[in-house]
Formats: structure tokens, C-alpha cells, sequence
């Protein structure tokens, strides 16, 4: 039996892209009295936290991941008083709060960065990385910035150069400044003090730079110059583990407060090796992320990262996030959700703490985006080669109605045409509907802690199409199947036993008993007993 629930172990964070989830104003961003509306769909659905991407006072040159205070909230979004009814509402209703924190970074607009310019000896210059240009009066090193250009952007009036992973208005802060590490372990305290439950830490593993800016090897590989290189100086230096060490002992300093970070250019074996009793408590793997509609490949991705981890670390999924296509846009063809029920089915029956994206849950597609009409900074350089991030961010469907209920003025991103039939409306009335389906395996989840905590062993069904595994917990054991092939094939679940069928996402009724050997339907998600 499942003894204690653990929010972030056990439950399941749904993450929100808060310019785009729900408008109170009418001023076509959404906002967080818009998103305090909905913490009873939120309850119904039957999330435990909600991750929120950042909330704080931003320029938006990258739509809140350059923030310019971080003990504070953008007025476009509400205001303090507003975060603070947000918390306590989803707190009501068994729903945490997760934060973003984007610490790589600041906007150029941050009060430190400006004070920083006014001169080479301000209080605040060492808050970044500044350095003299080379011997031939270029930049410090080759280095070179994940959004295009050099990494290095010259200041005309200190004459030095300061660096930037990111855009050139998100200079990367000097993490080897002891006063710099005190006011951002003094953020944590702030936002937890404040009730927050956990932190999604942006980037993390690119805080430190190589002491000794050495130059990164060439790698043939990639288009962008940011490719062709091994990372070797500019990502996951040795300093790092200190820093995660002084996070965790903030956190820990709290009831059950949580980080997950984001490992940027990630494998498993880096992922894991960030999350641990004294690191982070989690980490993102994007390889399964990335994986394709494959069962295959998504099993072996995730016997990797079940390994990766070992027993004594949490893992993680998500399909979704703000930065990539949406699984409904990679997986499916036209409007058909068959694929998408196995992808959830999939999500919420592994083990380890699911991710979901808002507007998963009914499948919402990417929007398209024409060029002149392209927002994000990275659609408009590497367009067409890459068409940005606005695609996965589009307006929440709420309803058939002409804004899909996401705001009464006009939206910052367009709605997708398809809201007209695909919106949360119209999918609560159908009981086929995916909306149904996610409410349907995110109870069954509550209701079998075998799902929750139970080892995961994976099966052969017989079938190279049909993923199976089961997950034992105790006495309990529950075995998955899912059909990723159109076609019906012949499945064998482990001999002996009498299973029951818990939940279908086809025709078969729920409690209806299995012999060893039948037919998993086409694109079938099927969650059985063993009895
Ligand atoms: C990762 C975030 O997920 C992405 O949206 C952002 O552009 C970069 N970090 C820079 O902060």
C-alpha cells in the first residue's frame, strides 16, 4: 500500500503557460486570476500541482524566461495579492504550486544588469560575466549563444564584453559570486515562504562556465554554430554540484518543498546524475520527451532511464512542454485521438511522476504560424529551417465560441480553427472523448497504488507493436497494454493468472475477464488486473 502520499512523487503536475491558459481582462494574455478560475477543472481533472512558466516582470524578448525581478509578479499576469488567492485556492482544492525559476539568467532590464553597465567597478558588475575582448579584439572565447550569434555581446561604454547562453538581453549571471548565490538561494526562500510548493529550475546545468573560458572543441555536426560544438567549457562543469547541494539544503529546510530540473541538452545518465538525497530531487530526460510514436523505441528509452535512475531516484515523463511541438501535432494525422489515449494511457501508468502540458488533455494540435506573424525570437532567425515555439503556445480551448473562451478581446497567439469542435466544452459532454479518458486514467491512477509506487517490469505480449509491462506493488499487480500499431494483434499476458480488464480506452467494458491469450484492438490502451 501507498502510505504516505507525496505530492511530487505520487501525483501529477500539470504545467501552464500562463500568457495562454485563461484572460480575466480581456487584454488577450492570460492571467493568474484567469487561472484561479479554473483550479475546479484543474481539481476535476484531477492534477496535483500546477507548474506555472514564469510569472515574474519580464521584457518578454523570451516570453518570461528573461526576468527582471524575481520577488515579484508581472502586472500583465495580476498582482501579488492575486498570486497569493491563486495559492490559497489551489492549496483548497489539493493542488500545489511549482514555480519557475530562471537563475542562468536575467533580463538585461533587471535592476542588477543596469547597474552593472554604469561601470567597470559598480557594486553589481560581478554579478556577470564580463571580460576583455581577445588579443585581435574579438570575443573572449568561441563560444556561442543556443539562439544564434556569438555568446559574447560587446559594451560599448565599459569596453569589455559580457557572455549569454541565451539572447543577447539575457546575459548569464556570474554563479562563482558568493553574493550572487546568497540572493538566489534567498529566491527559493522568498517564493517558499510564500507557500510554494517546488521550483522547475530553467537550465540549470549551464550555471557554471569553465573558470578558464576555454575555448569549446569543434564537432561536425548540426546547422547552427551553437551545434557545432561539444559543450565541454559551457555546460555541467563540477562547480555546479555545490550549488545543487545549497539548494536542497533551502529546500529541505521546508515541508516536502521539491525542484525538477531542466537538463538542458540532456542524456539520462547526466539527468541522473543530478537528482539524488542531497541534489535535486528530480530531473528532465527530453529523450523520451523526443521519441517517436514507437513502442520500441519508447520502451528502450525508458528501460534506459528506469536504469539511468536505479531504484533510489524518482523518474519523470512528459510528452509536452512550451518549448516543443505538441504530441498531438507529431503523433496524429487530422483529428483523430485513437494515438493520443495510448500516449496518456502510457504517461500515467509508468513509474514516475507524470508531466502534462495544458491542452494535452484534449488534445489541442499546434498552431500555424505565418511568418510575418511569428513571435518567438527564434522562429523569426532560423525560419524556415525552424518556425519557433508559438505553435505549442497557443490560447487554451475552452469553448466553440470565436476566442475558444480564452479571452474576450484579442488573443496574443491565435486560436487554433479546430476549437470550433475540439475545446473542453464540448469534450466534457462526450464520454468518448479524450478529456474523458485523461479524468478516466487519472482516477484509476488515485485508485490502484500499485500505479503509483509499484515496480516496473516490462513484458513481452507477444506482439513487437504492443508495449506491455507490468507495475507490482505488494500482493497487487496491474499489467499494461498498448496496441501502437492500426492493426488488432494477439497478446499473451504472463500465464497462471485470471486478469481483469480496468479500464479500455476502446469498446471493452471495464471488468470484463481476460483469458492469457486475445486480441488487443487497434491503437488499443488497455490497463488490466491480474487477479
Ligand atoms: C529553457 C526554457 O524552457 C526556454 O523556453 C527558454 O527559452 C530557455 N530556457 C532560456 O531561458
Amino acid at each position: 500500500m501507498v502510505r504516505e502520499f507525496l505530492w511530487w512523487r505520487d501525483g501529477v503536475i500539470y504545467q501552464i503557460y500562463p500568457r495562454s491558459f485563461n484572460d480575466s481582462t480581456g487584454d488577450g494574455i492570460g492571467d493568474l486570476n484567469g487561472i484561479t478560475e479554473k483550479i475546479g477543472y484543474l481539481a476535476e481533472l484531477g492534477v496535483n500541482a500546477i507548474w506555472l512558466s514564469p510569472i515574474n516582470p519580464s521584457p518578454d524578448v523570451d516570453f518570461g524566461y528573461d526576468v527582471a525581478d524575481y520577488r515579484a509578479i508581472d502586472p500583465k499576469f495580476g498582482s501579488m495579492a492575486d498570486f497569493d488567492r491563486l495559492r490559497k485556492t489551489a492549496a483548497d482544492a489539493g493542488i500545489a504550486l511549482v514555480m519557475d525559476l530562471v537563475l542562468n539568467h536575467t533580463s538585461d532590464q533587471h535592476p542588477w544588469f543596469l547597474s552593472a553597465c554604469k561601470s567597470r567597478d559598480d557594486p553589481y558588475r560581478n554579478y556577470y560575466i564580463w571580460r576583455d575582448p581577445a588579443p585581435d579584439g574579438g570575443p573572449p572565447n568561441n563560444w556561442q549563444a543556443v539562439f544564434g550569434g556569438p555568446g559574447w555581446e560587446w559594451d560599448e561604454k565599459t569596453s569589455q564584453y559580457y557572455y549569454h547562453m541565451f539572447y543577447q538581453q539575457q546575459p548569464d549571471v556570474n554563479w562563482r559570486n558568493p553574493r550572487v548565490r546568497q540572493e538566489m538561494l534567498d529566491v527559493f526562500r522568498f517564493w517558499l515562504d510564500k507557500g510554494v510548493k517546488g521550483f522547475r529550475l530553467d537550465v540549470f546545468n549551464v550555471y557554471f562556465k569553465d573558470a578558464h573560458l576555454r575555448d569549446n572543441p569543434f564537432a561536425l555536426r548540426g546547422i547552427r554554430p551553437f551545434d557545432r560544438q561539444i559543450h565541454q567549457y559551457d555546460f555541467d562543469r563540477p562547480e555546479l554540484t555545490g550549488v545543487l547541494r545549497d539548494i536542497r539544503r533551502v529546500l529541505d529546510s521546508y515541508d516536502a518543498a521539491y525542484a525538477i530540473g531542466e537538463t538542458f541538452m540532456s542524456t539520462p545518465e547526466k539527468a541522473a546524475g543530478y537528482t539524488g538525497d542531497d541534489l535535486l530531487h528530480a530531473c528532465f530526460n527530453f529523450k523520451v520527451t523526443e521519441s517517436r510514436y514507437d513502442s520500441c523505441m519508447l520502451m528502450r528509452r525508458i528501460v534506459e532511464w528506469e536504469r539511468a535512475l536505479g531504484p533510489d531516484r524518482w523518474p519523470n515523463y512528459a510528452f509536452n512542454n512550451h518549448d516543443t511541438k505538441r504530441s498531438a501535432t507529431r503523433f496524429t494525422h487530422g483529428e483523430n485521438d485513437d494515438r493520443l489515449k495510448v500516449m496518456a494511457a502510457l504517461l500515467l501508468s509508468l513509474r514516475g511522476t507524470p508531466f502534462l502540458y495544458y491542452g494535452e488533455e484534449i488534445g489541442m494540435r499546434d498552431i500555424k504560424v505565418l511568418r510575418k506573424d511569428i513571435l518567438d525570437p527564434i522562429g523569426k532567425r532560423y525560419w524556415p529551417i525552424f518556425v519557433g515555439r508559438d505553435g505549442c503556445r497557443a490560447p487554451m480551448q475552452w469553448d466553440g465560441s470565436p476566442q475558444a473562451g480564452f479571452t474576450s478581446g484579442d488573443p496574443w497567439l491565435p486560436v487554433h480553427p479546430n476549437h470550433i469542435r475540439r475545446n473542453v466544452a464540448q469534450q466534457e459532454q462526450d464520454t468518448d472523448s479524450l478529456l474523458h479518458f485523461y479524468q478516466r486514467m487519472l482516477a484509476l491512477r488515485r485508485a490502484q497504488p500499485a500505479l503509483i509506487r509499484g515496480e516496473f517490469t516490462p513484458l513481452d505480449a507477444g506482439a513487437r507493436a504492443v508495449m506491455a509491462y507490468a507495475r507490482k506493488l505488494g500482493d497487487e499487480t496491474v499489467c499494461v497494454l498498448l496496441n501502437f500499431s492500426r492493426r488488432p494483434h494477439t497478446v499473451t499476458l504472463p500465464p497462471g493468472k485470471r486478469y481483469t480488464s480496468l479500464l479500455s480506452s476502446d469498446s471493452r467494458p471495464d471488468g470484463s475477464a481476460l483469458s492469457g491469450t486475445f486480441t488487443i484492438k487497434g491503437n488499443e490502451a488497455l490497463i488490466t488486473y491480474e487477479e
